[in-house]
This record gives structure tokens, C-alpha cells and sequence, in this order.
């Protein structure tokens, strides 16, 4: 853990003070009221070799902030693009907590992870998710099945190459982890193809600043319809935190709606981004056999696939999403036992 570089405010440690006069000890949920204290000042702050920071408020209470508490926003930037490997899991050594652990730490830092062996059965997938919380539904269901279909309403039910995108993004808040459960990839055809959307957008930030700003800024409208739905959401590509911080990227171009805006400055952006998530260092490809259970971030990481031919052998996968809440809820439960 690093010891973080400069110490909070007052203000924020006596808001996050962790003695049992402040936190319940029971639920662990904050008892204290910041606007009912007034001018409280600490009597002494030390700070030990590993980043423990303690705080003596000389009436009678001391906080002792694990170095954990008080890393910064910088600490906690994401782990660097995909060095160009997927961590691999057997399916078998998810009964175990170690197994548990990095798949999960896996899907949460490097963005990917591929469960192998996953049972040759249908449904697998969602009782996968069932290890982590609960499978999303969406419209297309709390389990998809993405194959070549006579009518289908989605281009990824079809035999077609789908570019480097994200699920969903004409949901408000689209599903954070996506798991493609691999029954059968006999075609010609098919690969899979992951790109990390964060550093890709870090990297347009550093190399075309104002490309970002304008799809950092501009909100682009998506929208799926179909018989039965018509779901539209306009917001930017790349999503920035408080600190100006690419933390979600929406990318997926069938499903971009018409936009009367849409000018030449965002077509420009939108382009210059694109031509960067194909550049050959951002692009990991990789082939999934039966067994195969693909987990990635799907605000993160862009995912596709190459075109396949449909009559040259079976493929089958089935999806489902879980929400980050869950995986992250989860990890933390592994490490409290
Ligand atoms: C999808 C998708 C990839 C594949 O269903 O969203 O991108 O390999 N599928 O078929
Ligand atoms: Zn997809």
C-alpha cells in the first residue's frame, strides 16, 4: 500500500474517523454529523512507515486511519492498458477463495478474464453470475444467446463482423461487466477482439487534446429498437470524472442514432478516436473455445468479433451482464471471509 503523499483535511478526517465514537461499531456506518461540530482541531497527527495516519482529537477519541483510507485520486488511477494477455481461470478453482479472487481482481483491474472449462451446458453463464450476485436483465433478457438467427433484432445475431464496441450504451446506465459463455466456436471465422477504451481515450487526451474534450463534452445519441422496445440515450463517449478523468467509454456504432448536430468537429473526434482503437497495440485478438467464459468490463473495455460463416461450423455463445456493485461487494466479502 503506498503511503499516500500529502494528508487530508481536517474536515475529511473528522468526517471519516474511524473510532467507535464516530463510526457504529456494529454496522460501521457513520455516526457523526460534521455540521454539528464545531471548530474541532486535532491535538496530534502522526503517521507511521506503512501510511497509518492516527489522530488524537484530545477529547477522548482517537482515529486510526489505515493508509488504505487515504490514498489519492491519483493512486487510484486504473491499472495501464492490456499488456497483451486475458488472466486465465479454470472453472474448477472458483470453489476455492484464491480462484474466486482473481477472477474477480482480474475483471476489476486488468478489465478481462477468461474462466475456462465453464460446463458445456446452456444457462451456465448465469449460474456464473449467480457466484458473483445477481445476473442484469435487459431487454434482451437476464440471458442472451448470441448466434445466427433468422430474424434477428441485434447485429450480433447475425453472421456479421462486429466492430470494437460497448454493450448497451443507449441505456442510461448500461450494464458494467458483460460474461460470454463460449458453447461452441467451430465456424470460420469469429475471433474476438478487446481493446481498453480508458487508455485508449488517455492516450487521445495526450496526443489530440481537443478531439477528447469535444467527445468528452458532446452527448452523441444511441438508441435500440425493435418490436418490442425503444430505448434512447444520448450522452458522450468518453465519460470524465469530477477531475476531468476518462472513467466510461460508450462506443458502438450500429446502434449510434441519427444526429442532426453532429457536426464536423465531432466527426473529426469520433474519427480520430476510432483510428486509435484500431491501431494495432490497442487491439488484443484471441480465439474462445467451448469452455471459454469471456468476462470483461463493458464500460471499460470495447469488445468484437470477426465476420463468420455460418455454414461452416456451429457457434453458439450465451451472455449475460453483472453490475460492478456486485463484483467489487463480492471481492470485499472474500477478504472478510
Ligand atoms: C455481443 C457481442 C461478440 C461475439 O453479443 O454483444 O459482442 O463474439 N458478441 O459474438
Ligand atoms: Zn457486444
Amino acid at each position: 500500500m503506498a503511503v499516500p503523499s500529502a494528508l487530508p483535511s481536517t474536515r475529511w478526517l473528522l468526517d471519516n474517523c474511524p473510532c467507535s465514537r464516530c463510526l457504529h461499531p456494529i454496522t460501521r456506518e457513520r455516526t457523526i454529523t460534521l455540521i454539528d461540530q464545531r471548530d474541532v482541531q486535532p491535538l496530534a497527527v502522526t503517521t507511521d512507515d506503512v501510511g497509518t495516519v492516527t489522530v488524537d482529537w484530545g477529547d477522548g477519541h482517537v482515529g486510526v486511519f489505515p493508509g488504505s483510507m487515504l490514498v489519492s485520486r491519483q493512486d487510484l488511477d486504473i491499472a495501464p492498458a492490456l499488456l497483451g494477455a486475458v488472466p486465465r481461470i479454470a472453472h474448477p478453482d472458483l470453489d476455492t477463495m484464491q480462484g474466486m479472487d482473481r477472477w474477480l481482481s482480474a475483471m476489476l483491474t486488468t478489465g478481462a478474464a477468461i474462466v475456462e472449462q465453464t460446463p458445456n451446458e446452456r444457462g451456465e453463464v448465469v449460474r456464473l453470475a449467480v457466484r458473483i450476485g445477481y445476473a442484469r436483465p435487459t431487454n434482451f433478457g437476464t440471458i442472451f444467446d448470441v448466434e445466427s438467427k433468422p430474424d434477428p433484432n441485434n447485429s450480433a445475431y447475425t453472421a456479421a463482423g462486429l466492430d470494437l464496441h460497448t454493450d448497451l450504451p443507449n441505456w442510461a446506465n448500461p450494464p458494467d461487466f458483460q460474461l460470454l459463455h463460449t458453447l461452441a466456436n467451430e465456424a470460420t471465422g469469429g475471433d474476438s477482439m478487446l481493446a481498453d477504451g480508458i487508455a485508449v481515450a488517455k492516450g487521445l487526451r495526450a496526443s489530440d487534446p481537443a478531439a477528447f474534450e469535444v467527445l468528452a463534452t458532446t452527448p452523441v445519441p444511441f438508441r435500440f429498437h425493435d418490436a418490442a422496445d425503444d430505448i434512447r440515450h444520448s450522452a458522450p463517449i468518453v465519460e470524465v470524472d469530477a477531475d476531468g478523468q476518462p472513467v466510461a467509454i460508450r462506443f458502438n456504432n450500429w446502434i449510434r442514432d441519427v444526429d442532426p448536430l453532429a457536426d464536423e468537429r465531432f466527426y473529426d473526434a469520433y474519427l480520430a478516436m476510432w483510428r486509435m482503437l484500431r491501431g494495432p497495440a490497442n487491439v488484443l485478438t484471441l480465439r474462445l473455445s467451448a469452455g471459454d467464459t469471456l468476462c470483461f468490463d463493458n464500460r471499460r473495455m470495447l469488445h468484437g468479433r470477426t465476420e463468420f460463416d455460418p455454414q461452416s461450423g456451429r457457434r453458439h455463445l450465451q451472455g449475460c451482464y453483472v453490475d460492478r456493485d456486485m463484483v467489487e461487494s463480492r471481492l470485499r466479502r472474500l477478504a472478510f471471509g
